[in-house]
């Protein structure tokens, strides 16, 4: 059933006043040319293109046949609190106890419970950009003020601390980012996020929200740096994760937060009257996956990063390109400015929007324009595709600009 214009504008404000997710929105489009019986490559979404690795699967049929069909604990069954309290002390060296976590609906769940639990109408949330499109909107919900921080291209899109400094004002309460990111797949190395951590540390009402979805899609030799484990800020440090990316596990909506008790204490109370517990097959087949073996976890990294390879290689053949070297997730992200103001002699380019729109609907490639990630240079490319499938989209992309003039 269609919403009239009458109703729809009996939505409550802050819906009216909430944008769409752009990247649904894109994936949404790309199916309805598909439907028309177009060959869409679509590189619009965030998921792994992998199945759920077997023994977690097993897990969940397993937990079905002992009966977990009931109401979960509202924070997480006590077992999968222990397992992600000890996977933060192995893996990212924060020691926190069960008491610490909550377990959401996922990762986009915890980040936008952790803003209502912190933010007063006012509150100002530095967000380094590029950044997550639902992170602004999370913010507004919250009748906060995002306050929006741009990595320069020159510094593989990443904020440094001296443009934090002075971004922080009375009203700043949260400071957040991804590392590695969406979209740009930069990852902040464990100088830059010290020398973050020292702002902080400075500031001592703000707090850091550092989410850490894409941890094991990591390609640097360095490996994966939280911010968590500094000592000074510990406290007001929440880091948030889940099982979405690294085990390929989106559709399970299992998501995580490491926090200061009475932070983690504040989200049970709201998710206790929101939402309950999550999932309890889930629950129980996220236990498998963060106490089971990682090499499913690391072979899917490596697939990544070949992939990573081949479109990097093939996006800085392309003329007027500017393409970094994404070190992690699953995304590219190049500034395609160039061709803004040129034309196909039909359409005329002016922006991202415009952009993706042309190329979906003239070389049916499926992407994000960069304008709802903070970043209008851009176009987001997802890499979680095949490699004929990524090879043929990029020379669809390559064909297609060469008719802007
Ligand atoms: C940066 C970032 N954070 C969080 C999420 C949400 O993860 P989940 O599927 O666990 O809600 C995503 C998903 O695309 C993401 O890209």
């Amino acid at each position: 059933m269609s919403v009239s214009v009458e109703s729809a504008t009996q939505l409550a404000d802050r819906i009216i006043a909430l944008e769409e997710s752009s990247t649904l929105a894109m994936t949404k489009k790309a199916r309805e040319l598909a439907a028309q019986g177009h060959k869409v490559i679509s590189l619009s979404v965030g998921e792994p293109d992998f199945k759920t690795p077997k023994h977690i699967c097993e897990a969940a049929k397993q937990a079905i046949d002992e009966g977990y069909h009931g109401y979960s604990p509202v924070a997480g069954y006590a077992d999968l609190r222990k397992a992600i309290a000890d996977k933060f002390k192995r893996e990212n060296n924060i020691d926190w106890k069960p008491e610490n976590i909550v377990v959401s609906t996922g990762a986009k769940h915890s980040l936008a419970n952790v803003i209502q639990v912190l933010v007063n109408p006012g509150d100002e949330v530095i967000i380094l950009a590029p950044y997550w499109v639902s992170y602004s909107e999370m913010v507004k919900l919250a009748e906060g003020k995002s306050v929006i921080l741009n990595g320069a291209f020159e510094n593989d899109f990443k904020v440094t601390a001296e443009q934090l400094e002075e971004a922080i004002t009375d009203r700043t309460k949260i400071v957040m980012y991804a590392s590695p990111n969406n979209p740009t797949g930069s990852v902040y190395s464990e100088e830059e996020l010290r020398a973050i951590g020292e702002v902080v540390a400075k500031h001592e009402n703000v707090f850091v929200l550092a989410d850490e979805i894409y941890e094991h899609i990591n390609f640097t030799n360095k490996g994966h740096f939280s911010i968590g484990s500094i000592p000074e800020i510990k406290d007001r440090v929440i880091t948030v994760n889940g099982v979405a990316k690294g085990f390929a596990m989106t559709g399970w909506r299992i998501g995580y937060i490491g926090a200061a008790k009475w932070i983690a204490d504040g989200v049970e109370k709201l998710q206790g009257q929101v939402t309950s517990g999550t999932n309890s097959i889930s629950q129980r087949a996220t236990v498998a996956a963060l106490n089971g073996p990682m090499e499913p976890t690391r072979e899917m990294s490596k697939a990544y990063e070949r992939r990573r390879d081949l479109v990097v290689k093939l996006l800085k053949e392309i003329p007027g390109f500017k393409v970094n070297v994404p070190e992690g997730a699953f995304y590219a992200f190049p500034d395609i400015s160039y061709y803004y103001g040129k034309s196909d002699g039909t359409t005329t380019i002016n922006d991202s929007d415009d952009f993706a729109a042309w190329l979906l609907n003239t070389a049916h490639v499926a992407t994000v324009a960069g304008s709802g990630f903070g970043a209008p240079y851009g176009l987001r490319i997802s890499t979680a595709a095949s490699d004929e499938a990524l090879a043929e989209a990029v020379q669809r992309i390559k064909d297609a600009v060469a008719t802007l003039k």
